[in-house]
């Protein structure tokens, strides 16, 4: 199978994964703490891994990661429903691995798709067994239909930090330069951060976090990354600071303020990069 091919498959177990992820946080988001929304979260965690396994991969067959989201199974109601559709997303990725992986001949790629399949077998038993527990324990979803200034104002942060987590991890991998692309992969991880605050905060507030992202950039470039990037983040500094000042929420001040401190860091982290990135031309 030439390379062309293989990344073409592994495209579309990426935008598959990229599906999972969101579907998975979405339904941890909605049950608020608790044991199983943080093992849910952790499964979230896996298919992340499994998500830079496979883009790293198509990288080094010379291809460009997709940032295509695979469908979701979403609706239904109540918990114990969500958890059979992530028991079928599960079995769906199990066969489509295994499809994936009987024309490919590199090792090294076999043996990472088989390294994935056994994590979606385990998750799919864990899913099995949380519709039972989902049963068990009456879960609920404690997101409400609160829908005003605030909630607004939470959700397009939601839209942000999605967005620059596609953006920096796309730019990590499609970066040359070593330095850069570990600082595009720590401040995604700390975008990540701020998503999970946000969404908590949204369902909190007996509202629904809304996961969806604008436009990413897609620069090949490392200094039109960073060019991207600085704007980006000085633009939601500005929107962050603004938002904090117009809250009454003491609490909510603090969040949005400490997520603006975060962005003016990323800023200057950014900002010495491209300095470094312009003197080499
Ligand atoms: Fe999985
Ligand atoms: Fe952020
Ligand atoms: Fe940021």
């Amino acid at each position: 199978m030439d390379e062309g091919k293989i990344t073409e498959l592994l495209n579309k177990d990426l935008e598959d994964e990229h599906g999972a992820i969101i579907q998975y946080l979405t339904h941890a988001y909605a049950m608020g703490e608790g044991e199983m929304a943080c093992e849910i979260e952790a499964i979230a965690r896996e298919e992340m891994r499994h998500l830079d396994w496979l883009a790293e991969t198509i990288v080094e067959l010379g291809g460009v990661p997709s940032l295509e989201r695979g469908t979701m199974r979403m609706g239904g109601e109540p918990v114990a429903d969500w958890m059979k559709n992530n028991v079928m997303l599960e079995e769906g990725a199990i066969s489509q691995y295994k499809e994936h992986i009987a024309p490919i001949d590199d090792p090294k790629i076999k043996r990472l798709l088989q390294r994935i399949l056994s994590d979606e077998e385990s998750h799919h038993g864990d899913f099995v067994h949380f519709i039972d527990k989902a049963q068990r324990e009456k879960a609920k979803d404690l997101r409400g239909s609160r829908a005003d200034k605030v909630v607004q104002t939470l959700n397009w942060g939601v839209a942000h930090e999605y967005t620059v987590i596609l953006q920096y991890i796309f730019h990590s991998y499609m970066t040359t330069n070593e330095e850069a692309k570990k600082e595009f992969g720590d401040q995604a991880i700390n975008e990540m951060q701020h998503l999970g605050w946000l969404a908590e905060k949204i369902v909190n507030i007996s509202s629904r976090p809304r996961i969806e992202h604008t436009e990413v950039d897609h620069s090949t470039e490392t200094a039109d990354m960073l060019r991207a990037d600085i704007k980006i983040e000085q633009e939601v500094a500005a929107a962050y600071d603004r938002a904090a000042r117009e809250t009454e929420d003491p609490d909510l001040k603090k969040l949005l303020l400490r997520i603006r401190d975060h962005e003016i860091y990323h800023t200057e982290i950014f900002n010495d990069l491209l300095k470094k990135e312009e003197r080499k031309d």
